[in-house]
């Protein structure tokens, strides 16, 4: 057994890891900076440490195409991104299939990993393994799909600790699959009955999810307007026994705020138009401008002028704990407050400051704060990174949840009139000038 992992990110990273303890594995990625950062023991998503790394003593990382051909088993883990129009973007997938193909020999398997809509591996990436390899499907070579439910910065939920998901297009490709991951997942796997019922136990994990913050974002618009705490509410209703505890905020990211969108698109292209799933997507996307508009309030009854008023945010990766800057909402809040003439600064000891700045243009972006008694993890610092020098602000707004975040005070980041609205409810009510 020979595996081959194409896509070496949150994902493909920690998987390969796993099977490079027990079997020859080939990480392959096309990103150069990448390869060359793993094959130096360094993992930029900070899920893997060094020493992890180094346990995956039959792991090996390559950009070549002819150092996977001898592989037998390849597991795709590319992104599956939505476009400008929130529909699936499957370009990396496609290219990823064709990469696959050309070095796709007799009695290989294919496992997908990546999220997709019920029916994408075998409709639009089985096709293009079998033209670019001049193989048949189901006598030359097999498929399957293993959906993956890791949650990047949760280090106790780690890949080989989650009940994974199997399936094959034969019933013999789904038990050898099945008997793969079940060598290197402590958890567990559970045989799903065919790859679209796999494929589709996925899309709606994640859009159940989706649904449930939707609703409670939704009794944080209608408690904002009744001037009741939700966190408060939420406590209290906490304490039945079936009621579900979730918490309102931002959903960003490029799982629950994307894969909806591929369940919705397959559900139009066969003539139903969700209703449930797309209100609760349009409710979770306006978040991020009602918390603007509320951090505006706060500022003018607090009799501060909006427009040139400065605002620090805390956080601006796409959750709490994680490095992952792509599809955060927080951009959302800056622009909307940016929108009414406000200065805005981020703090953020996780984030990337020249990532950041990349994907979201010039803001000012530091990630050590000087003397308030936290943080500094080498691998977080970065060239160029800001030193917070005491300035006061405005306004505060509290949108991840960082650990690093715990132990601050949020009064000393704002003038004596300043406004705080926490989003996560990190602080206790008597702290902040308004929560979600
Ligand atoms: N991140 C998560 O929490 C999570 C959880 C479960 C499922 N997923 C799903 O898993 C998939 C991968 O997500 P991720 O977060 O690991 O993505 P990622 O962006 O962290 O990593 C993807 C990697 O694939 C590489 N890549 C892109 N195109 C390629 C190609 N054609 N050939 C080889 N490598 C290529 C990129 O360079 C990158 O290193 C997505 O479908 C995602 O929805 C993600």
């Amino acid at each position: 057994m020979k595996i081959c992992l194409i896509g070496l990110g949150y994902v493909g990273l920690p998987l390969a890891a796993e099977f490079g303890r027990l079997y020859e594995t080939i990480g392959f990625d096309i990103n150069q900076k990448r390869i060359d950062e793993l094959q130096n023991g360094y993992d930029r998503t900070l899920e893997l440490t060094s020493e992890r790394l180094k346990a995956a003593d039959k792991l090996e990382f390559t950009t070549r195409l002819e150092d996977i051909r001898s592989a037998n088993v390849y597991i795709i883990s590319v992104p599956t991104p939505i476009d400008s129009h929130k529909n699936p973007d499957l370009t990396p997938l496609i290219k990823a299939s064709e990469t696959v193909g050309k070095v796709l020999s007799k009695g290989d398997i294919v496992v997908y990993e990546s999220t997709v809509y019920p029916g994408c591996t075998e409709e639009e990436c089985v096709p293009i393994l079998e033209k670019c390899s001049g193989l048949t499907f189901n006598e030359d070579f097999y498929c399957g799909y293993s959906p993956e439910r890791i949650n990047p910065g949760d280090k106790e939920h780690t890949v080989s600790q989650i009940r994974k998901i199997t399936s094959g297009s034969s019933p013999e490709a789904a038990a050898k699959i099945d008997d793969l991951y079940k060598s290197v997942i402590v958890a567990g796997t559970f045989k799903a009955s065919s790859i679209k019922v796999a494929e589709a136990a996925k899309a709606i994990e994640n859009s159940q999810r989706d649904v449930n913050i939707a609703f409670m974002n939704e009794l944080a618009l209608i408690f904002g307007r009744l001037g009741i705490d939700t966190n408060e509410v939420l406590e209290a209703a906490g304490t039945k026994w079936n009621f579900l505890p979730f918490r309102p905020g931002l959903v960003g990211g490029h799982c629950i705020g994307v894969d909806p969108y591929y369940l919705t698109y397959k559900a139009e292209s066969v003539g139903y138009h969700p209703q449930v799933i797309l209100s609760g997507r349009r409710i979770n996307d306006g978040m991020g401008a009602y918390v603007a508009l509320q951090t505006i309030k706060l500022l003018i009854k607090k009799g501060s002028s909006v427009r040139g008023a400065k605002a620090l945010i805390l956080g601006v990766t796409f959750k709490e704990n994680c490095p992952d800057i792509r599809n955060s909402r927080v951009i959302d809040i800056i622009r909307e407050l940016e929108e009414f003439g406000v200065a805005i600064s981020v703090f953020d000891p996780w984030a990337d400051i020249e990532e950041a700045k990349r994907e979201y243009g010039a803001i000012k972006i530091y990630n050590r704060v000087n003397g308030a008694g936290v943080l500094t993890n080498e691998n977080k610092e970065t060239a160029g990174g800001g030193r917070y020098n005491g300035e006061k602000f405005d306004a505060l707004v509290v949108a991840v949840a960082h650990n690093e975040f715990k132990s601050f005070n949020p009064r000393s980041f704002v003038t004596e009139n300043g406004a705080i609205y926490d989003v996560k409810g990190l602080y206790d009510r008597s702290q902040v000038d308004g929560r979600l």
